[in-house]
């Protein structure tokens, strides 16, 4: 499994496999919630990344300091101050939240110590407050659900009603969709945004959404909000199908959401049940050192390891050096073919069209469609 991937990372034309022996030690900063509703999420992602350094064989290389943002953006900034100012961390890894995203990114872009984002798709990041020092490997917010919105409007569906915690990631992924679905000919009949981390009842917005007699039910919520809504959107036995952004049902929490989940259908840029080998290579190993099925999570903590490493080899250990590769770095990897794109520092990847179904007694993903290639616009990037 190894060398499966690793010889598939190249940068500048060199293969990692092929990486000098570092002499300095990489101090990094995982800086991830991991406790409230995303701690699920950033434990994923702390998986995926120890699993790619520990595969290289590169444990001594770094030295990683782990901080707890609880999705909080005030907290998140604390921490990200923290490892930069006290723990002279090299690098930093992380973030769930567009909303912590959004309060570290002045200070990530002032302190110039390189940021690889994980997970959080806040659209700004990588579009008017770029930053030479911000380069995500996980997703935007409108690269996962422009598509989405586009896809249904030509897949026959109409009419939505939207929902989705009321926080940037929130407000961004239902703008994208919406866009996109009315761009291509279909119509929004109303939304609403639930208060963030807080919403124990989803009864009345639910009882909204099938009063307004839209075809669909179009969502973001992750973690345990994902679960909350789709075992009350399961209870409430309403008809209106289901769609979402992928992180509604996620391999990580689907089990916990159960039947409920079955026939949503979601967009996502990895789902574990993609049939090639990078990624049978990948799910067999996580399988063997977990135990359980790898998600989306730890896909984007796994190529976080493989673009630092990558980054590492090109240039070297210091800040300036990592911020300089990491946006020359492309493979193949568990979720197809991926590169940074040098005008913004965002990910260009494949989307996936993906269903819920029951299969042998579990919840899995069934492969609906793939959206090649995605790429987002510059939107005011100026790097
Ligand atoms: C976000 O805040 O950007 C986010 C959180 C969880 C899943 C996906 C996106």
């Amino acid at each position: 499994m190894k060398s499966i991937l690793k010889n598939l990372v190249v940068i500048g034309g060199l293969a990692v496999g092929i990486h000098m022996p570092a002499f300095a030690d990489t101090k990094v900063g995982l800086v991830l919630p991991y406790t409230g509703t995303y701690a699920a999420l950033g434990n994923a992602i702390t998986e995926g990344f120890n699993m790619a350094i520990d595969e290289a064989g590169r444990s001594d290389e770094f030295t990683i300091i782990t901080e707890d943002t609880e999705a909080k953006p005030p907290v998140g900034l604390a921490k990200a101050r923290k490892l930069v100012l006290q723990d002279k961390v090299d690098v930093m890894v992380g973030v769930v939240s567009s909303g912590v995203l959004g309060a570290m990114r002045d200070f990530v872009h002032q302190a110039e110590v390189p940021l690889i984002v994980a997970n959080a798709g806040n659209n700004l990041a990588t579009g008017e407050n770029c930053s030479p020092y911000i380069v995500r490997v996980s997703f935007s917010n409108g690269q996962i659900n422009r598509p989405m919105g586009t896809w249904m409007a030509e897949n026959g569906v109409k009419t939505v009603y939207t929902l989705a915690p009321d926080y940037s990631a929130g407000h961004q992924m239902i703008s994208s969709f919406s866009a996109a679905f009315t761009a291509a000919g279909g119509e929004v009949l109303g939304s609403e945004f639930t208060p963030f981390g807080q919403t124990k009842d989803f009864g009345p917005y639910l009882a909204n959404a099938q009063a307004s007699g839209a075809e669909a039910i179009f969502v973001f919520y992750a973690g345990g909000g994902a679960i909350n809504f789709v075992k009350q959107y399961g209870s409430f036995d309403i008809k209106t199908p289901l769609y979402g952004s992928g992180f509604l049902t996620s391999p990580l929490y689907v089990a916990a959401e159960g039947e409920a989940a079955i026939g949503v259908r979601a967009s996502l840029h990895y789902i574990p049940t993609l049939e090639t080998p990078e990624n049978k290579a990948f799910v067999e190993a996580f399988m063997a050192r977990y135990g359980t099925m790898p998600s989306e999570y730890s896909v984007q903590g796994y190529d976080a390891g493989l673009a630092l490493m990558a980054a590492v080899d090109q240039g070297g250990t210091d800040s300036q050096s990592i911020a300089a590769a990491l946006p020359k770095v492309s493979y193949v990897g568990p979720r197809g073919a991926l590169e940074i794109d040098p005008a913004t520092n965002n990910i260009v990847q494949n989307i996936y069209v993906y269903d819920t179904v029951m299969e042998n007694g579990a919840l899995t993903q069934k492969l609906i469609d793939t959206i090649s290639s995605v790429r987002d616009d510059v939107a005011g990037c100026q790097m």
